[in-house]
Parts: structure tokens; sequence; C-alpha cells
């Protein structure tokens, strides 16, 4: 029976060799399998003598045994092996600190005009807003800028193709007559008219870039329309919002004669810190002055009996002054770098 030992041991070998589950079920197939040597000689014993047939058969069962239990210790060994190697290939660092969740925060432009919100709020001023693809009408021609008017030219518009009579507005103003109609409309039953008394804050598109411009920016219209609301009302409501904005009194306020088409008399406002790296120095942040009587006809308000100041805010040139920006093209750009200064 050596040649069943050498079998054995032949085998034993073979699977020891083999180094994935694959190749050992081959390996089995060749002493196992349905022609494997193992097999072959069990098919064998018929041919012999009963007594010869009883022994061989007994070692050859047992043979057959011991390579099966070399196949499954292999079997047991490789599963090993491999669930290591899996586990070694997806290892976890659990010691490496956390990244941690990433605080978002507000875009500073955003954070000023929540800000400026919660300001005017405090004076008794709601919030509205109107749209960003504006008609002509509001945006011109119900200010007291009919078509071929020169003030028109003061704002270089972007005009949609194929949409006569429909722009991007190019200011928050167009948001005054809207908003007059809504109020008319909605105290036409009422004795009296409560006072007009807004901000309406949003984007506005001009075709304009550099330091100080941007093709698209944000302005804050300002609306008070009632029974005795002068121009004194509007001195008073800047220069108050400007110290409270700006955290100081050390401010100087000055309004500067200006035109435009919407109100009379019109001015813009300037301001300059009384310290500090900008003080002295004479910045714009609005255009305002009072309602001209065309625009509240426009928006079914009797000039006779109301009148009303109105103003137009820059805000990002707010931001800029309140953060020390000097470049307001950095908001827009969407750098992390300069934007996560702000959280
Ligand atoms: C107007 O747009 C008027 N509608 C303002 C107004 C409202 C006057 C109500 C009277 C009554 P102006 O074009 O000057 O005015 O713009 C107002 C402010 O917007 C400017 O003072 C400036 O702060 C800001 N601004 C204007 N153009 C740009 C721009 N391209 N980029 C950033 N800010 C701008
Ligand atoms: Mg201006």
């Amino acid at each position: 029976m050596d040649q069943l030992e050498q079998l054995v041991s032949q085998a034993v070998a073979d699977f020891e060799t083999v180094s994935d589950a694959n190749s050992l079920e081959q390996a089995k197939a060749r002493y196992l399998g349905k022609s494997g040597s193992l097999t072959e000689l069990l098919k064998g014993l018929g041919k012999m003598e009963p007594e010869a047939r009883k022994e061989a058969g007994a070692a050859i069962n047992r043979a057959k045994a011991t390579v099966e239990q070399a196949l499954e210790a292999r079997r047991e060994a490789l599963r090993k092996s491999q669930l290591a190697e899996q586990l070694a290939a997806e290892a976890l660092d659990v010691t490496l600190p956390g990244r941690g969740n990433g605080n978002g925060g507000l875009h500073p432009v955003t954070r000023v005009l929540e800000r400026i919100e919660m300001l005017f709020a405090g004076i008794g001023f709601s919030v509205a807003d109107g749209p960003e693809i504006e008609s002509d009408w509001y945006n011109f021609t119900a200010l007291n800028t009919p078509e071929n008017h020169p003030a028109r030219s003061m704002h270089d518009t972007f005009y949609l193709e194929d949409a006569p009579g429909v722009l991007l507005r190019t200011h928050t103003s167009p948001v005054q007559v809207r908003y007059m109609h809504q109020h008319v409309e909605r105290y036409k039953d009422a004795a009296t008219m409560p006072d007009i008394r807004i901000i309406a804050p949003g984007r506005v598109y001009r075709v304009d870039y550099d330091a100080t411009h941007s093709p698209m920016f944000h302005q804050i219209e300002g609306l008070w329309v009632g029974e005795r609301v002068s121009f004194a009302d509007l001195k008073g409501v800047i220069a108050d919002f400007l110290r409270r904005f700006f955290e100081t009194d050390a401010l100087q306020v000055r309004f500067r004669p200006s035109f435009f088409p919407f109100t009379e008399p019109s001015a813009e406002i300037d301001f300059a810190f009384m310290s500090g790296p900008n003080k002295g120095k004479w910045l714009e942040i609005a255009g305002c002055g009072v309602v001209h009587p065309k625009v509240l006809r426009h928006g079914g308000i009797d000039p006779e009996r109301y009148t009303g100041f109105a103003f137009g805010m820059g805000l990002d040139r707010l931001t800029m002054l309140r953060y020390g920006v000097d470049d307001l093209r950095l908001f827009f750009e969407n750098d992390l770098r300069f934007l996560s200064q702000f959280r």
C-alpha cells in the first residue's frame, strides 16, 4: 500500500501549494472527483478477491478520509487568510481625528441685508419685493421716465431678446409703483389709507463692471408715503439708520443735490466717518428724494393728499464699508477663502 500513502502525501502537498479556493477545488477533483485517483482505486476493488478487497477497501477509505480532512483544513486556512487580506485592505484607522462638520455661514451681503431689515423693522418698515425680470413700464415709464427720455441712458440696461418691453430691472424702484398698487387695492374700501412704509431689497442688473460696479448687484429701496411725509423725515430716517448701521455717532451725512426723474427734489446721500481709516472721505451710498407726483398718480395715489420719500441704497457698498472690503467683485466670485472669513 505504498502507492496509497504516496497518493495521500501527494494530495496533501498539492492542497498546500494552492493559494486560492478555486485551485483547491481543482486539486480536490484530481483525487476525489468522479475520475480522481482515489475514486479510481475504489472502483478497482470490484475486481479483487473478497479477502484482499476487504483490506484494500478499508485502507483506501482511511486514505480518503485523510485526504478529505486535509482538504477541509486547507479550505478553512484559505478562508481565514482571504478574510485577513480583505480586512487589511479595508482597514480604517479609527484613531485618526475626525473631519468634523464644516460650519456653513451666511454670505456677507445676506448678513448685512438681515441687519438692515432688522434696523428698519425697528422703525416700522416692512419688507416688500418685486420681480427681477421686469416690464419696461414699471422700470421706467411708471417712474416718470418715458421712452426716449434721456435719463434712460443713465442705466445701461439688459433687455431680453424676443421679448419686447421686458428687461432685467436696473434698480429696485419699480417696487414703489407695484407696492402702491397693492396697497391702494388693499385699502380701497377703508376711510383712510395707512402709510406705506416699506423697504424692498433685491438683485438688480446693469451693464457695468469694475471694482465698485458689478453687472448684478443689490439695492434696497425705501418708501414712505403718508399725509405729511417730508424731506425732513427722509433726512432723519437716513441719518438715524446710518448711525445704527455703523454703530457710531461719529458720522457726517450730507444730501448732495442730484437728479432722478421719479423724485423732486432729488439728492444723493454721502457720508463720511469722522475717525478710522476712511476718516473724512465722502462715500456715496444712495439716491433719494421726494416721490414725484406723477409716480404717485401712476400708483393710484392722490398727490394732492399724500406725499412721500424714497431712497435706493447700494447694499453691496454698505457691505464693503461694514467689513472693509475694497473690491465688490470678491462678493460674487464664491471663493471660500474669502467667504469663510465672515462665518
Ligand atoms: C438708482 O438706482 C435710483 N433708483 C435710486 C433712487 C431710489 C433714487 C429712490 C431716488 C429714489 P443709482 O443709479 O445712483 O440710483 O444707484 C443707487 C445706488 O446703487 C448707488 O448709490 C450705489 O450705491 C449702488 N450702485 C449703482 N450701480 C452699482 C453697481 N454697478 N454695482 C454696485 N452698486 C451700484
Ligand atoms: Mg448714483
